[in-house]
Order: C-alpha cells, then sequence, then structure tokens
C-alpha cells in the first residue's frame, strides 16, 4: 500500500545517506528478517551490498538453490554462497549433546562467515566498511535485557553478538524499529514473494537439532525430502472453514528424525526403517504453544508420501505434546 511504499522510499534515502559509496555485506540466511534487509539495502545501494550466504548443509531441501534463485537470479544481488556443509558436519562427528551440537553450529558460522567478511573488507581501497544485520525492534528489546545477563539460558541461540566490532565494520541496521509484521510487509513492498516473507521460523542451527543426536549426511538427506513433503501438503491443503491453508494456520510445522529402527513390511519382505516425527502448533509468542490439529486425511496422506516416496523411513508419527511442558522442537 501507499504507507509501505512512502516508507520504503523513505529508508531507501536513508541507507543511501549513512553508507554513501561504502561498500556493505550482510550475512543472508534464508529467514525473513536478513531476506527483508537484503532486498532492501540492494533497493537502496544495489552492487555496493555483497551478501554473504554460509550454507551448513543442515537447510531444508533445496533451500540454497532457492535463496540464490531469489537473490541473484531475480533480485540481481551479489551473493557469495559458501558450501561449508562438509566441515560442519565434520566439526558434528559423534557429538550428540543438544547444547554441544548448538554451539559448534554458532561457533562454525561465526568463523565462516568471518573469514569471508574479512577477504571483502581487505579488498584494497573499496573494501567492505559496513556490516548489515536484520535485527528488528523485539531483537533490540532482547538484547537490551540480555546485557543484564540472564541467571539460566535454557537454549543457546546463535544470533552473533559482537561481530562488528571483531571485524572492525560499522553497523547497518535498518530494520531496528520494525515489528515483525510491518518487516513481512515491507518484503512483500520489496517484491519479494509471499512464500518467503509469511514463512515459518526456522531455528539457525537448523537441521542440526532436528535430527536427534548424532548428526549424519544420511540422516539429514531422508528428513529433508520426508519434511518437503510435509510442508508441500500444508501449504497445499485448504481448511474449508477459513479458507486459509494449514501451513497458514501453523505457526511452524517441520519434521524430526529420529535415529532409531522400526519393523514394517513391505511385499513380502520386512522393512527395518527410520522413524520420524511430524510437529505442528499453534502460538503467537512461541513461549506457550497447543499442537495442531490437522485434519486426519492431511496426515494421512503425508504419511504415505512420506513412506512410500523416502526409501528408508517406514513410519511417521505425529507429535501431540504441547509447550510447556514440551518444547516446540525435540532438542
Ligand atoms: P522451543 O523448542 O524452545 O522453541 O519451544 C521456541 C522457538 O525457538 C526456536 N529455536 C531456535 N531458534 N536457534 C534459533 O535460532 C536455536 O537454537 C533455537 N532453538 C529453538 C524454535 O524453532 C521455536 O520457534
Amino acid at each position: 500500500d501507499w504507507i509501505m511504499g512512502d516508507y520504503v522510499n523513505e529508508a531507501v534515502a536513508r541507507i543511501r545517506e549513512q553508507v554513501g559509496d561504502e561498500e556493505v555485506i550482510l550475512g543472508l540466511s534464508g529467514g525473513v528478517d536478513s531476506s527483508v534487509a537484503a532486498a532492501l539495502i540492494h533497493r537502496a545501494i544495489g552492487d555496493q551490498l555483497t551478501c554473504v550466504f554460509v550454507d551448513h548443509g543442515l537447510l531444508r531441501l533445496n533451500e540454497g538453490q532457492m535463496v540464490m534463485d531469489m537473490f541473484v537470479g531475480q533480485l540481481h544481488a551479489k551473493v557469495i554462497h559458501v558450501d561449508a556443509s562438509e566441515q560442519f558436519l565434520g566439526h558434528l562427528k559423534g557429538v550428540s549433546d543438544p547444547e554441544q551440537k548448538r554451539k559448534i553450529i554458532g561457533r562454525e558460522f561465526v568463523e565462516v562467515f568471518k573469514a569471508e567478511a574479512g577477504k571483502l573488507k581487505g579488498a584494497g581501497a573499496k573494501g567492505a566498511k559496513w556490516l548489515a544485520q536484520g535485527t528488528i525492534y523485539p531483537d533490540v528489546i532482547e538484547s537490551g535485557g540480555a546485557k543484564t545477563k540472564k541467571a539460566v539460558t535454557i537454549k543457546s541461540h546463535h544470533n552473533v553478538g559482537g561481530l562488528p566490532e571483531q571485524l572492525g565494520l560499522k553497523l547497518l541496521e535498518p530494520l531496528r524499529e520494525l515489528f515483525k509484521d510491518e518487516v513481512r510487509e515491507l518484503g512483500l513492498a520489496l517484491g519479494l514473494p509471499e512464500a518467503m516473507v509469511y514463512r515459518h521460523p526456522f531455528p539457525g542451527p537448523g537441521l542440526g537439532v532436528r535430527i536427534l543426536g548424532e548428526v549424519k549426511k544420511e540422516y539429514a538427506t531422508l528428513l529433508q525430502r520426508a519434511d518437503a513433503i510435509f510442508i508441500e501438503e500444508l501449504r497445499n491443503t485448504i481448511d474449508p472453514a477459513t479458507g486459509k491453508t494449514w501451513y497458514q494456520l501453523t505457526s511452524q510445522a517441520f519434521t524430526v528424525f529420529l535415529p532409531v529402527k522400526s519393523v514394517g513390511v513391505m511385499g513380502d519382505g520386512r522393512t527395518y526403517d527410520y522413524v520420524v516425527a511430524l510437529r505442528a502448533v499453534q502460538t503467537s509468542d512461541f513461549m506457550t504453544a497447543d499442537w495442531a490439529e490437522l485434519p486426519y486425511a492431511l496426515l494421512k496422506k503425508v504419511s504415505g508420501r512420506i513412506i512410500n516416496e523416502v526409501r528408508g523411513i517406514n513410519r511417521v508419527t505425529y507429535d501431540v505434546s504441547s509447550k510447556p511442558p514440551a518444547t516446540i522442537e525435540w532438542e
């Protein structure tokens, strides 16, 4: 609408004024905030922006390709796609503790990003001077509170603090005063597709915390395929009562890989294959959440497709636990 159109022009003018002719680096994750920040900054300064997309190999199926298609293919932005999956998997080998996995993924992420940013910064006189981040208003409030250090860290998220200082870059945060719904509107006004702007949240450690215990490439591949089926069916199934899709009617939905095998039967033989759990919740703040009452027909279709299409998985379960006491993620 026209209000958001005005906002775009204002924000673009502000970024141009702030940055001048200097170069900017931004860490693109594929999530809503960094995507909208990238689109906005690109609108303002075009090729003065370089996005760094660190792919830890624990993203959803084809996610890396989708991010590249959108930002390079459609917006013609400069994006460095760092495929670091081997490196991440290597460091995760033998590690099964969830917090340990989070720490390793967070640490590697910072390291890979810093190395790329260092190269861009060191690129002579035209080296980057700015680090852009998709910080939004609720993050600003949250980290203000975090300065007094919480007594108990329930989960260590890997939002990167202190990176601009470490890199000697100035900080550019064009979404700092916006709430999530405003960020989404801004994304639409900038021409990002609705499917990207209204994505469910995805944790930084990605599938690393949706594969229970040790992360293995084989598990990640099975999980990606099963999860893609679940999400596709949620997006394609409309609830007649509301006219909305079940993807829209849930706040977060995903598949969890259980590294245990159960017996099944196929043809006249037995199978001994892996189990996945489907998780779908409804929540307004992610602090508490109810499991979603998905239609049986939808669950049936998803389970049938996963078992038929993903060789290696022979059992699908649905998680009927609410938060609290269960959390949304399984790790
Ligand atoms: P839980 O599992 O604690 O999740 O009920 C609440 C919300 O936080 C997300 N989550 C994470 N996000 N890094 C993130 O960036 C993490 O390590 C992490 N762990 C949980 C989760 O997806 C849900 O939206």
